[in-house]
């Protein structure tokens, strides 16, 4: 081919995204308020077992959920409802990434508790679907993804704002292959999405009692998309007098975080999605792995809670899905309780998920027959929150991990 017509046919195709992109900015400027979960009733919320070791995980899960929520439960005010579906194998049958039936059943629904959902990649025989996490996140508008990482006892309290759908992921799978030699991707900032984000932070850490929201960028490179999020930043913290705000570049932010000098600086963090990605995962793992952190994807309409590990085929293989351990749906059902309007309890179920898991271990989980099923797991949750002197029990934890 000649190159002007190499060129021609890539500005027909960055024409085609720049058009879905701008619809998409008319969308936004008129999306929806947030809903008041105070006055719907019944917050109906589905379980999405997903692949693997999902369903099992969903329905010890949904067993604490619903004994913590009994009252509602019984007085009809909050439904929970299984939504099966979401498995890899449906949705190559259907080749789409949620199926439509499914889409429909979770739009049913006002909040979500998502298990693990394996993302096919080339090579390993799934047809080749977009993220069922990422489809959803599109989907659902659930552009917060909020991501807690805390060590009590090393005074690290951080809340990642991670933007949830724009930047590499809005047209990740829309990048082009201008020749053999040249590929091209798309990142996508806006207007109204960076400013969503970025209010949701500093809502957050006004709410919280927080004074500092912390902006992670590379503006210095690549200029016009993160210095737009800057710009942004910069707008929004003028309607938040008394919470201050600074800007870092990703890269250091990544040494920062590791930085026992620095860890106890941030609280409130917000940044666009691929560095908010990369960044979460090293959080995690500071608190014991990626395994350990539940995430919320909120929208103004919408939110989805999951788990943030894989979906462990092989311990399905074999036989052991029965010593899967929920704690990581757990947070995310912990984050959905205080959501939806029960912060209490899901302060407790946090507090339970460090006591059980992390100090006192009394009933230990090593996804074997060697160690306790997510049922005794689960159990052992229920009766820690139950107990009257939960936070002594979580106090001595803080104080010996010190
Ligand atoms: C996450 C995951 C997802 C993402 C994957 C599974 C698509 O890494 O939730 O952080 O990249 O956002
Ligand atoms: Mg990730």
């Amino acid at each position: 081919m000649a190159d002007n017509q190499i060129i021609d046919a890539a500005k027909e195709h960055f024409g085609e995204v720049v058009a879905q992109q701008l619809e998409r900015v008319e969308r936004l400027k008129n999306e929806p308020d947030w809903l008041d979960y105070s006055s719907i009733s019944p917050i109906v919320v589905g379980m999405l077992g997903g692949d693997g070791i999902g369903p099992r995980i969903s329905a010890e899960s949904q067993t604490v959920l619903e004994h913590l929520l009994k009252e509602e439960v019984d007085s009809g005010k909050v439904e929970f409802r299984v939504i099966d579906g979401l498995t890899i194998e449906n949705r190559a049958e259907h080749l789409q990434s949620i199926p439509d039936d499914v889409l429909a059943e979770i739009k049913d629904c006002h909040v979500t508790l998502k298990g693990p959902t394996h993302t096919p990649e080339q090579g390993d025989g799934w047809p080749n679907l977009e993220s069922a996490n990422v489809s959803m996140r599109k989907e659902l508008d659930l552009f917060a993804n909020i991501r807690p990482v805390r060590i009590p006892s090393q005074g690290i309290d951080w809340t990642f704002f991670r933007e949830n759908t724009e930047d590499m992921y809005a047209v990740g799978s829309q990048g082009l292959n201008v020749t053999e030699d040249l590929a091209m991707d798309f990142r996508v900032i806006t207007t109204q999405g960076s400013r969503r984000i970025i209010d949701a932070a500093f809502a957050h850490a006004r709410r919280t009692g927080r004074d500092r929201v912390t902006i992670v960028t590379k503006a210095n490179i690549v200029k016009t998309t993160d210095g737009k999020f800057l710009d942004i930043a910069r707008e929004v913290s003028e309607n938040y007098p008394g919470i201050e705000w600074d800007g870092w570049y990703i890269d250091i932010m990544t040494a920062a975080l590791i930085n026992p000098a620095r860890q106890q600086d941030f609280q409130v963090l917000a940044l666009p999605n691929l560095y908010g990605d990369i960044l979460t995962d090293e959080a995690a793992q500071i608190q014991g792995g990626v395994g350990t952190a539940g995430s919320a994807n909120v929208g103004k309409q919408y939110a989805m809670f999951e788990a943030i590990h894989g979906s462990a085929p092989r311990m399905v293989r074999e036989g052991r899905d029965q010593y899967a351990d929920p704690s990581s749906l757990l947070r995310a059902g912990a984050m959905m309780l205080e959501h939806i309007g029960y912060a209490d309890i899901g302060s407790k179920l946090h507090k339970a998920i460090d006591i059980c898991g992390q100090y006192e271990r009394k009933i230990v989980m090593t996804g074997r027959s060697t160690g306790s099923t997510s049922a005794e797991f689960g159990q052992y949750l229920m009766d820690t929150v139950a107990d009257p002197s939960i936070e002594d029990r979580w106090q001595e934890y803080v104080d010996a991990s010190g």
